[in-house]
């Protein structure tokens, strides 16, 4: 978060926490001082109880020290990252009676903008493969506007309009006020010519009015309107005016709206239904506290193990985890290197798929474990092998109309952030495996061995990649599982996308790069392949997390950096190279929920468990798919 927005954010926060340290406190915590000796310092551990996303740390510790300039506040996690639950949040250590006393305030701030963060970002995940952007409205706590948006934008959402006065939004009362939808617009532009204006339309007839004004307005809100009515109106609009959805947006139906085609879909829920989420604070003496660390169990086993145990760990890893790890890449060096190992035990500090790799590619009697083993990927799980499957079916039939078929014509590739399944599946069909940091040299062998490619999971590596070969976006095919295209489309397709995406980098925006070039003239923008051919093709750049890391190691000392992956990679690399300006693209960094769910705590509950000679979270996978998985991969390593 810059400077700006924090202080932003504190100053709107200032009047908010003297009313509640009034309400709350008042004259005195009349328990806490009767009870507790004024100076014994105590420690608190504020812990997650639920899975979401944390909002409002700056204002939380900004209570306890309105309450007691003496305590200390230790955030673990930053705003916008995903916590699981007994994840320890912050820490703070003080007088005993001002850590109980400042307790709920603070914990009522945190836990409101936690749960419209973790709202938002439920909304945010749910459109993530499409190309829509989910808006907060007006609908906010009094007073409470500059948090409540604060934290939608935590969530991975963006701000509407502040307020009435940075923005002209011409609703049904003007209109009808007014007399016409083009008279009131008339009259709003000729009094704010510099505002921003969108027009809230209830019909496809004013719809129509609303395009026809001219010059076009910045965006068009369909209100209330059916999936019908709005696929009607993306396909009347064409592109010439942004549209925005609104009206009864609820998390079943917001995919199916966002995939009517609109830019926008606008919730008053994020603001206006919060759910609290649940935290709780728990004292204890200081030094009774630095008896349970987990660091220190940790190193305890490693050290026993010696090089029987090897830990390895990916670039997206929280910060203390990744400092246990004894070697850090990408995915393709991190597959590289369990195949490499001849330690007895690979911990797995990434995500499933990455530890599966490493058991398929283990040597006989090597065992993988992983901290959690619900640590998915997204990206990973929009791709089930019996949908990719029958979609090869369709390929087939489509094929034989030609006297072909898809054995013949077509190689598959899975990207590496896929299940066991699909690259066996890649085995079996004379396929491959590609990681990010290789998707160039599969491709150009795939094509050299077959005239198609069916590329799955991710879309936009894909297509990224694609592009890299001078293969035109009018050759590739992108699969549609609910209306499979035609025979004539595949036939015509060199190239076929399965439609998946990652939700982390499908937050990197157009604008953000816009917004950063303007800032800082001359920084130079790299993203990862996962984010959209138009962020690609905008960038400087683009490369797996390890072609990233080594540009900014190869860069002199003032190079300026906006970078385009998940979070911590982006921290890390600015903590690592101080002389360079190193900053995430998008002004809310995105954190990966999956590679989160990987913390200290469960890395030395494995830890601890190896040390009573306990298997915790292995990760196996069975003989048969094992074996054709490993074809796929070892035809990937091989080249
Ligand atoms: P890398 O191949 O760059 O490690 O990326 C893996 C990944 O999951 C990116 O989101
Ligand atoms: Fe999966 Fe995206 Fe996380 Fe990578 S960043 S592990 S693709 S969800």
């Amino acid at each position: 978060m810059d400077d700006k927005t924090l202080q932003a954010l504190l100053d709107a926060t200032a009047p908010l926490i003297e009313l509640a340290v009034a309400e709350d406190i008042g004259p005195g915590d009349a328990t806490s001082t009767a009870t507790l000796a004024p100076n014994a310092l105590l420690h608190g551990r504020i812990t997650a109880k639920e899975h979401g996303i944390i909002a409002g740390l700056p204002v939380a510790e900004a209570v306890f020290r309105r309450v007691d300039p003496a305590i200390t506040f230790t955030a673990h996690v930053a705003d916008g990252q995903e916590v699981a639950p007994g994840e320890i949040v912050a820490e703070v250590v003080g007088p005993g009676p001002s850590l109980l006393a400042a307790e709920r305030t603070a914990l009522n701030f945190l836990q409101r903008m936690s749960g419209i963060a973790t709202l938002t970002r439920s909304f945010v995940a749910a459109v993530a493969t499409t190309n829509a952007t989910i808006l907060d409205t007006r609908k906010t706590l009094p007073g409470y506007r500059v948090l409540d948006k604060y934290a939608v934008r935590m969530g991975g959402g963006v701000n509407h309009r502040m307020s009435l006065f940075d923005m002209l939004m011409v609703k049904d009362n003007h209109i009808d006020g007014a007399g016409s939808l083009a008279l009131a617009v008339e009259r709003a532009r000729a009094q704010h010519p510099d505002l921003p204006i969108e027009v809230e339309v209830r019909t496809l007839d004013e719809l129509r009015q609303a395009l026809a004004i001219e010059p076009p307005l910045d965006r068009i809100m369909l209100d209330n309107m059916d999936l019908n009515t709005m696929r009607e109106a993306v396909a009347i609009t064409a592109g010439r005016v942004p549209l925005e959805a609104s009206g009864n947006v609820t998390r079943a139906r917001v995919k199916d709206i966002a995939e009517t085609g609109v830019d926008f879909i606008s919730i008053g829920a994020l603001t206006h239904s919060v759910k609290a989420f649940d935290l709780s604070m728990k004292i204890q003496p200081v030094d009774k506290a630095t008896k349970t660390d987990p660091a220190a169990r940790i190193r305890e086993v490693k050290a026993a193990f010696g090089n029987r145990l090897v830990i390895l760990g990916h670039h997206y890893q929280r910060e203390e985890v990744i400092a246990f790890a004894d070697f850090r890449g990408d995915s393709l060096e991190l597959a590289r290197r369990a195949a490499q190992t001849d330690a007895e035990f690979i911990v797995f500090c990434g995500v499933h798929f990455m530890a599966e790799v490493a058991a398929i590619l283990a040597k006989p009697g090597q065992r993988v474990l992983i901290p959690d083993i619900e640590a998915g990927c997204f990206l990973a799980e929009t791709a089930a092998e019996p949908v990719v499957a029958e979609a090869w079916r369709l390929l087939d039939a489509a094929l034989a109309a030609t006297g072909s078929s898809a054995d013949a014509e077509i190689t598959p590739i899975t990207y590496v952030n896929s299940d066991a399944e699909l690259k066996a599946f890649c085995g079996r069909h004379n396929g491959t495996v590609c990681t990010s940091g290789n998707a160039e040299k599969v491709l150009k062998w795939a094509l050299s061995q077959r005239p198609r490619v069916f590329f799955f999971p991710d879309q936009h590596l894909g297509r990224n990649t694609a592009h890299k070969l001078g293969i035109a976006d009018a050759e590739m095919l992108l699969w549609n599982t609910r209306r499979p295209p035609s025979a004539e489309a595949i036939q015509a397709a060199k190239v076929i996308l399965w439609p998946g995406a990652c939700n982390v980098h499908q937050r990197f925006r157009v604008e953000h790069i816009h917004a950063m070039r303007a800032r800082y003239p001359g920084i130079r923008v790299i993203v990862h392949p996962e984010c959209k051919a138009e962020l690609v093709a905008l960038a400087d750049d683009a490369g797996s997390t390890a072609y990233i890391v080594k540009q900014v190691e190869a860069a002199p000392a003032g190079t300026q950096w906006a970078i385009g992956t998940e979070s911590r990679l982006v921290h890390r690399l600015q903590a690592e190279h101080p002389n360079q300006l190193i900053l995430s693209l998008s002004d809310v960094p995105p954190f990966c929920a999956n590679m989160s769910q990987i913390t200290l705590a469960n890395l030395a509950e494995v830890m601890d468990a190896l040390a009573r000679g306990e298997l915790l979270n292995e990760v196996t996978v069975e003989p048969e798919t094992r074996h054709w998985a490993r074809v796929a991969l070892e035809r990937m390593l091989s080249l």
